[in-house]
């Protein structure tokens, strides 16, 4: 059975009514001859060999491969510490955060089965670097430097920083030893100082890109040094890839996905996509999401070369939590969103409400159900009320949380992407306007062969409040 599974009925027409939704018969026809083509297109660049995420749950040697390193490593350190950002940092927090759980880095070495801690450094900003950095045993600490390009700014500052941190606290030769970088096989400043420096390293494969990178060395190897099933995470990334290989609409649950949120986008304009789980374990997942789905889709230029402003805006949000400040706006505000709940269908612990107080019946209704069950019925009843006044919805599922049904998150939600750029027709592999933005960081900080550029003071033509005094020159930074 397939570790994941979507319920659709709610984004269409035969539920929510008349002129809102898709009309069911269209996945038979239109729609299924549209997605045949995605998906013929999809293929077509994995057979060229572009979409390297699609070939990483088969690849039992590169899993093997951060497996020993992971053990080799985890025997000598407490604490790992993963230096990156992007699709550096958020697959891999997407991963432990939810099979680790929140007080990992609390329990004992004991509870903990005496695998590291695990922190990421992602932000460079130096409160939460130097906080982190206080906290860490430096004798004890690995530090895994990802960045497929070895050239990000905050991700090579950081290194630099963490450099110095270790040669004020450690002997020269020991520096080395407390570094792991995951980078580009062949290129980049981290390639290149690991040659020099003897620093192990583990390759991102040249055809997957950064967000996604999360089944690759850059989520398995903090997965495998805090005791994740890799192989489990793999299995059910495979489970759900194959899956995503059918070319009938209705056999394939991304080819579902992706259909039906660009079919709601650009024919009854719900550009928001909120996903949403009903799990705390989960939210990280939907961060990991919004990255995807808005980095991959979100283009000015269309595959033709052709102008365009494309692109649905993902939103993470949690459920029942955001039901008490996202909901009111879902319900009332414009009908502009989809809401994708994520569900998990059992729990170990479900805690069970005790029935006291039953003079009290604000309290005594409660009582024999679970917290596991309250969350499901809000879920029900928030799907509900959105169905009844024709906003659609739709249920990604999972019957248990562990690393298979990841696995097939994680792949589900990439396959989704990739069939959703075809549809849109934009290049869902790369972002030209994250590196327009990194160009001009380069530039301001003074890199050789980037130009300084000129900036428009923010406050130009005095529009600042309070007004700054007319002598004063707007400094650019
Ligand atoms: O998805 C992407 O390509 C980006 O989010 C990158 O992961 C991010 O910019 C970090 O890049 P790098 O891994 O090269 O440091």
């Amino acid at each position: 059975m397939s570790p994941v599974s979507v319920a659709y009925a709610n984004l269409l027409s035969s539920t929510l009514g008349e002129g809102k939704g898709t009309d069911p018969a269209r996945l038979e026809g239109d729609l299924a001859t549209r997605f045949r083509d995605a998906h013929s297109q999809v293929e077509a660049r994995i057979e060229k060999g572009e979409m390297g995420f699609v070939r990483l749950p088969g690849d039992e040697a590169m899993r093997r491969g951060v497996q020993e390193v992971a053990d080799s490593f985890g025997q000598w350190f407490e604490t790992l510490v993963v230096v990156g950002i992007g699709g550096s940092s958020l697959g891999a927090r997407a991963v432990t955060d939810a099979l680790l759980g929140p007080h990992w880095n609390e329990d004992s070495d004991e509870d903990r089965e005496h695998y590291p801690r695990l922190h990421f450094m992602e932000n460079p900003d130096p409160g939460s670097v130097s906080d982190l950095l206080a906290r860490v045993d430096p004798r004890r600490t690995l530090f895994n430097i990802v960045s497929k390009s070895g050239s990000t700014a905050e991700t090579m500052a950081q290194l630099l920083v963490v450099e110095h941190f270790l040669r004020e606290r450690l002997e020269e030769e020991q520096v080395r030893g407390h570094f792991l970088f995951t980078t580009d096989p062949e290129t980049g400043v981290l390639r290149r100082m690991a040659e020099l420096r003897g620093i192990p390293t583990l390759a991102v494969p040249p055809a997957v890109g950064g967000r996604f990178s999360v089944l690759s060395p850059v989520g398995l190897l903090p997965a495998a040094v805090t005791g994740v099933d890799t192989a489990g995470l793999l299995r059910g990334a495979a489970e759900v890839e194959s899956l995503c290989r059918n070319p009938v609409l209705k056999e394939n649950p991304a080819g579902i996905l992706a259909t039906l949120l660009h079919a709601a986008d650009v024919e009854e304009g719900r550009r928001i996509h909120v996903l949403m789980p009903y799990h705390d374990r989960l939210r990280s997942l939907a961060l990991w999401f919004q990255q995807l789905w808005g980095e991959s889709l979100g283009k000015a230029r269309g595959v033709d070369g052709a102008p365009t402003e494309t692109g649905p805006t993902p939103l993470p949000a949690l459920g029942a939590v955001d039901q008490h400040s996202l909901l009111q706006l879902f319900m009332e505000g414009p009908p502009d969103k989809v809401i994708l709940f994520l569900r998990v269908g059992g729990r170990d612990n479900p805690v069970a409400i005790p029935s006291l107080h039953g003079e009290e019946p604000a309290l005594s209704y409660l009582g024999g159900h679970t917290l596991d069950g309250l969350l499901e019925a809000e879920r029900r009843a928030t799907a509900e009320a959105l169905r009844r006044i024709g906003r659609p919805s739709a249920v990604v599922e999972v019957e248990r949380l562990d690393a298979r049904a990841l696995g097939g998150l994680l792949m589900l939600f990439q396959m989704a992407t990739v069939f959703a750029g075809a549809l849109y027709g934009v290049d869902p592999l790369d972002q030209p306007g994250v590196e327009a933005g990194k160009t001009l960081t380069y530039g301001l900080l003074g890199r050789d062969g980037y130009d300084v550029p000129s900036l428009e003071p923010e406050d130009a033509g005095g529009y600042r409040f309070p007004l700054a005094a007319a002598s004063e020159p707007s400094r650019n930074p």
